[in-house]
Formats: structure tokens, sequence, C-alpha cells
């Protein structure tokens, strides 16, 4: 069977209609592939998975990002679910890009509902490569080389406005990354770096680059180019994340909501040029 497309948005989001041998088989694996960077959110729907098929999924696309911590990630506020990593879960109700406390940030992520919220809880995503090239050019070129410091302190400032001393030193005890503000792909094509892990803006006044990263993220959250995912039972959505961020909308954390992650390994670093000049 091959794969039936129906856009969702405008701008990004696709629904893809197809069943589980098409997926597993990996025949249509660069057909998939082309459709996520063009679209930045595919849909599957009707095609009821396991851990076990979502992995064989997941594979046909490259290697599993991060296997040795386990290749199936729990998403879930429930210490129960997910003893390790729960508390990471707040960070992901902002605006976000995955990992950009790395050099080289997972490609696609594939999320499977497993218990859904009864009420609430819809996944946002937003097109970064879009939001990018309807910049003014005046922007685009203030932005060009900028670079931003994202701190684990600041993914998580914006739903814990007055942490703990212990929040603060967890949070603290991280490194921070610098990462550029444009990220150019190695296709030509370039999209925005824009997660609330930034905070500060290379050689610029504090209170200045705040506003600018502030005014930034905004931009990209606008609606034009953003899903909002229902979740419904077995539904498997894919993300590009080297073009698209996404957050969770708000729900209540005690009903047990749970979501399968597996995520495909990339191969393209958000600073090229820093990766080139380590290279020399
Ligand atoms: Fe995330």
């Amino acid at each position: 069977m091959g794969l039936n497309v129906t856009h969702l948005e405008r701008r990004i989001g696709s629904l893809v209609e197809t069943d589980l041998e098409t997926l597993l088989s990996g025949e249509a694996v660069q057909e998939i592939r082309d459709l996520l960077e063009e679209r930045g959110v595919l849909v599957f729907r009707g095609c009821e998975m396991d851990d076990e098929q979502q992995l064989a999924f997941t594979r046909t696309f490259g290697d599993v990002y991060d296997a040795k911590s386990g290749a199936v990630y729990k998403v879930s506020f429930d210490k129960k679910d997910s003893p390790d990593h729960w508390h990471y879960s707040f960070g992901t109700m902002s605006w976000h890009i995955d990992r950009t406390d790395t050099d080289l940030p997972p490609f696609a992520s594939i999320l499977r509902g497993v218990r859904l919220a009864p009420e609430g809880g819809d996944t946002m995503f937003a097109n970064t490569y879009a939001a990018y090239d309807d910049l003014f050019e005046t922007d685009q070129r203030l932005i060009e080389n900028l670079k931003v410091v994202h701190t684990v302190e600041s993914s998580f400032r914006e739903v814990f406005p007055d942490p703990t001393e212990d929040q603060l030193a967890t949070w603290r005890s991280h490194d921070d990354k610098i990462q550029p503000l444009v990220w150019h792909h190695s296709s030509g094509r370039k999209s925005l770096i824009t997660s609330t892990s930034g905070c500060r803006v290379i050689g610029m006044d504090e209170d200045e680059g705040e506003a600018l990263l502030e005014r930034l993220l905004h931009w990209a959250g606008q609606s034009q180019y953003v899903y909002r995912h229902k979740w419904q039972p077995g539904d498997v959505v894919m993300w590009d994340n080297t073009g698209v961020m996404h957050k969770v909308m708000p729900f209540d954390h005690e009903c047990g909501r749970l979501l399968h992650r597996t995520t495909v390994a990339g191969s393209e670093p958000f600073d090229p040029r820093r990766d080139a000049s380590m290279a020399a």
C-alpha cells in the first residue's frame, strides 16, 4: 500500500494514511523523509504499533538516538512511569528544540500515544524553516551570525518562575551551551534555533538580547507556522527536530498520560561551522 497524504495546515503537518507493513518494510522511507523535511510533522493514524514495532519503524530511518539510556523513552509526569526522567517533562511545556545542550541533536522523534489525557495535553509544533523564511531581510541580516547561550535553567524558568534552591542547584549543575541563532543546513536552507533554553545573545546587551530572543520565539510560534495535534489512541506522530520546535499544552498531570518516544539519530550539527573549525 502507498501513502495517502492529506495536509493538515497550510505550512506544517500532514496526515499519512497507510498500513503497518508499509511503514515497517522501509519501502516508503525516502518518501517519508522527503515529506517530513517539507512538512515538519507527520501523523500516522490507523496503524497500531507496539514498542518493538515502533523501534523497527524508527530504525528504518537510521540509528536510534541515545540507545544506551533505553531506546523507548516514556514521556510522563508520573514518577512510576518514568522514575528518572519525569521531572524533565516540565521543560516540555515551553517551546523547545530537543537537545540544544549538545552539538549533534537528534534528526527526528516519533511519539506514540499510549494513555491520553481526558482533557488537554495537545502537542504543538511550529515550523522554524517557514518562520525564518518570512522574517524581514533586516532581521535575517541582524541574526545571521548571532550566537545564543542555552541553559537548562532557562528551559524551566517559564514553568517555575520562583524555583527552590534545590531546583536552581540541579539546573545549574549542567553546562551552558552556545548555539547559533540561525541553523545553516547542508541543503542550503535556513531555520531558526528558537527554544526556551536560549537566554542570552553573545555580544549583545542582556536586556536587548533577551528581548530579541523573546520576539523571535513569539514570531515562530505564530498560528500560521503551527500545527496543534489532538491525540487519538494509537496515534504515531513524527517530527523533524531540525526544522520544528514543539511543546505540550497544559493538562492534569495526575491523569496518567503516557507517550512512548523513540528518536532517530541526527547527522546535522546545530553549528556546522563550529564543527568545521574544530576539525581544522
Ligand atoms: Fe521535546
